[in-house]
């Protein structure tokens, strides 16, 4: 399948950094919150918030039914720190003072690692590249919404911030995750080498264009065979 290039729509919002981004995120945060399940809260994390966040991915990646959904070590930079200041911003869902569950947004400074350079796009729009970095779910608490709202967060939040790019690397294997970001307009559009020599599919959306499906170059590939298939996303 290949997209072709669309009509692109103006795209306005202001960027914004450091604690006004803190602040649209926790604005967004509250419509999140007032829907969720019963017996669970949500708040922004903040750098207090290290050792919770730290533990709760340890015990979750220690859970993982496939090794490769999820590792750490595809990740940039120190990824607890970076996401609780100003290089991102995380959703904590909590039962009680429990963590059960959480969405980071990374928002790529200049200097930093972005994505958006892995996707070849101009280095004017750097800037505006958001990643959506990770999310997991305690096992007890899924199947019930919660990285589908998460996810719907981050696209608000990464929206309202001016950030018109939003990317995403996850593993082929993982379908839930992948599929899910499907759903919310992003699309597998390269498959890249992250950290530690992890092949990961390149999701994308971007806010100022929609995509159109090609019915005449499209492709059906069973999904454990995509890895191998490198060509279709030379192709486009
Ligand atoms: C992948 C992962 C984040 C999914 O979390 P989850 O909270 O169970 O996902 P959701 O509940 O939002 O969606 C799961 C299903 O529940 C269903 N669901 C139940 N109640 C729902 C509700 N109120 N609203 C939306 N969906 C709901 C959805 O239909 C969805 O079905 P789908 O998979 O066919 O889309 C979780 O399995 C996880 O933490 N995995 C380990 C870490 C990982 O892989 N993270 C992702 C990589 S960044």
């Amino acid at each position: 399948m290949s997209v072709p290039p669309s009509a692109v729509r103006p795209f306005g919002a202001v960027l914004q950094y450091g604690g006004a981004a803190r602040t649209v995120a926790a604005v967004r945060l509250r419509a999140l919150a007032a829907d969720l399940p019963d017996g669970l809260t949500a708040r922004l994390l903040d750098p207090d918030d290290s050792d919770l966040l730290t533990d709760f991915r340890l015990r979750v990646v220690a859970m993982l039914e496939d090794p490769d959904h999820y590792r750490m070590a595809g990740e940039v930079g120190s990824f607890v720190a970076d996401h609780l200041a100003d290089s991102g911003v995380t959703a904590g869902i909590f039962r009680e003072t429990a963590l059960v569950a959480y969405g980071a947004l990374g928002l790529p400074m200049a200097g930093d690692l972005n994505r958006g350079r892995d996707l070849g796009l101009p280095e004017a729009e750097l800037p505006l590249v958001a990643h959506m970095s990770s999310a997991m779910v305690d096992p007890r608490q899924r199947g019930r919404g919660l990285h589908h709202r998460l996810i719907d967060w981050r696209i608000e939040v990464a929206e309202a911030l001016g950030r018109r790019h939003l990317i995403a690397t996850v593993s082929a294997r993982n379908h839930h995750s992948w599929s899910h970001l499907a759903r919310h307009g992003l699309y597998p559009k390269q498959l890249i080498r992250v950290g530690g020599g992890l092949e990961r599919l390149l999701v994308h959306r971007d806010f100022a264009t929609d995509p159109v499906f090609d019915h005449a170059s499209a492709e059906l590939v069973p999904v454990e065979e995509l890895t191998a298939r490198w060509d279709l996303f030379e192709r486009g």
